[in-house]
């Protein structure tokens, strides 16, 4: 019997997997591979990289490892995952790590850390961005379980993830699902930032009767300065895309349907239950679900009225108010993320340091942009800040773009064109600064028709009233 060799086993070569198996290569790291799919372990044999060994099965794969036995799942989420799982236990000896690098829902994280800790095995549930040119050049990685688990994988992770400044884009979270709960928030203001554009998008193309090379050459320039990032970018360059099957662009030839792999949905979904609010990122679910209603949005145009879409007089004045909307919602839409994280991190003990995210977020992940400069600037200045808002050079920020929200926003409304993150950030915006909320008169209903009681603004307590007669 050989000397085992390999510093880490992956199960799962598709896309993710085998890219992340490369780029750990050519990091000078050994690595074993296995995927049931017997095709997809030929494909990676092929690269022929001296460092790494593609196995036939799973026995195989945890004999070529070294102690302590690092075994990485890039399996899709959900079953698989506890099907490979239930696989390897009888296999597993204790000490062994199982890392699992998929966007699992933070929940299942928690049960199978439980499942195997029971077996003295750790498991570290770690999000990774930045698609299949991450895993191959240089992820985001978001770890989270046991310290001393993750500094079994630390040296690999730091080597393979993107650096900014010549810092790696990886960075330990917390115990527990930490690592996949801040991924799923990324997923959630990945939603939200897309949704942003789009709106922008269908603003300057319906609105103002943008082509679509006026369309990359403007978000090439936007991307250029303040509104820099990588979904801004990749915008871009799509608008340039030719179709091979008609010779027009491709963009036109897409169906209006957004889909959905559900992450952004699970941030919404569990903001919810912190009640920590992230309108814009609901929103941005929303509006996915909402455009693939087809046969309803087929209806709908055949009954419901709407303005007719008049041209507007200073269209350049209008651009650049779009351009201060986008970017200030931009800013609503981490900030959003950001305060979720907080309520999370108290919630799940997870002590997350919010700072140490957004300068991870600064490469490698798909949301990837300039302001995250300013988001981890602002807690250096103060490490507990509850709300990136509170930091006053990213409210001077907001501020100073509200009246282009406001403008961009009133004229989407008088063209009927749908404009709701656009909308939902502002009036997340105005919701944190007014003076006073309608909810008094909530509350009074609440009372009305359920005895529910209210708090007066004038002394302690608890009330009641008997509002009729
Ligand atoms: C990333 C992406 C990645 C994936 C999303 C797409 O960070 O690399 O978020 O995880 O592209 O899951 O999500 P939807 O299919 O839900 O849009």
């Amino acid at each position: 019997m050989t000397t085992p060799q390999c510093d880490l086993g992956m199960i799962g070569l598709g896309v993710m997997g085998s890219n992340l198996v490369l780029n750990m290569a050519d990091h000078g790291f050994t690595i074993a591979g296995y995927d049931a799919q017997a095709e997809k372990g030929e494909a990676l044999r092929a690269q022929q990289h001296p460092r790494v060994r593609v196995v036939d099965n799973l026995p195989e794969l945890l004999a070529a490892l070294k102690p302590p036995r690092r075994v990485m799942l890039m399996v899709p989420a959900g079953k698989p995952v506890d099907s490979v799982i239930q696989t390897l236990l009888p296999q597993h000896a204790p000490g062994d790590i199982v890392i699992d690098g998929g966007n699992s829902h933070f929940t299942d994280t928690n049960a199978r850390q439980q499942q195997l800790a029971a077996q003295q095995v750790d498991f570290l549930g770690v999000g990774i961005s930045g698609g299949e040119e991450g895993a191959r050049r240089g992820p985001c990685i978001m770890p989270g379980g046991a310290p001393a688990a993750y500094r079994q994988v630390q040296a690999i992770f730091e080597a393979i993830a993107a650096h900014v400044a010549d810092e790696p884009c990886v960075t330990y979270l917390g115990p527990g699902s930490a690592g996949h709960y801040v991924k799923m928030v990324h997923n959630g203001i990945e939603y939200g930032v897309m949704e942003i554009i789009a709106e922008s998008y269908d603003l300057l193309k319906r609105g103002l009767g943008f082509t679509n090379d006026a369309l990359q050459a403007l978000y090439a320039e936007w991307s250029a300065a303040e509104l820099n990032g990588f979904l801004l970018e990749i915008t871009a360059t799509i608008f340039q895309k030719q179709d091979p099957l008609t010779g027009g662009r491709l963009i036109d030839q897409i169906r209006d349907v957004a889909r959905q792999k559900g992450t952004g949905m699970w941030a919404s979904q569990d903001a919810m239950s912190l009640h920590a609010p992230v309108p814009l990122i609901d929103t941005a679910v929303e509006m996915r679900d909402l455009s693939a209603l087809e046969s309803e949005r087929n209806t709908a145009r055949k009954l419901l009225g709407g303005p007719a879409m008049a041209p507007i007089a200073k269209r350049a004045a209008f651009v650049g108010q779009l351009r201060g909307a986008v970017y200030g919602a931009m800013l609503l839409a981490y900030a959003q993320g950001m305060r979720q994280l907080y309520a999370a991190s108290a919630t799940y003990h997870y002590a997350l340091p919010l700072g140490r995210i957004a300068r991870i977020w600064r490469g490698g992940c798909i949301i990837r942009a300039s302001l995250l400069e300013k988001i981890s600037a602002a807690y250096e200045h103060d490490a507990q800040l509850v709300n990136p808002l509170f930091d006053g050079d990213i409210a001077r920020e907001v501020t100073a773009r509200q009246q282009d929200l406001r403008a961009v926003v009133a004229q989407a409304a008088q063209w009927g064109i749908p404009t709701a993150a656009l909308s939902s950030a502002l009036a997340y915006y105005d919701a944190l600064r007014s003076p006073s909320l309608p909810t008094n008169l909530i509350q009074a209903q609440r009372d009305f028709f359920g005895a529910h009681t209210y708090e007066r603004i004038d002394r302690e307590g608890v009330f009641h009233t008997e509002w009729e007669g």
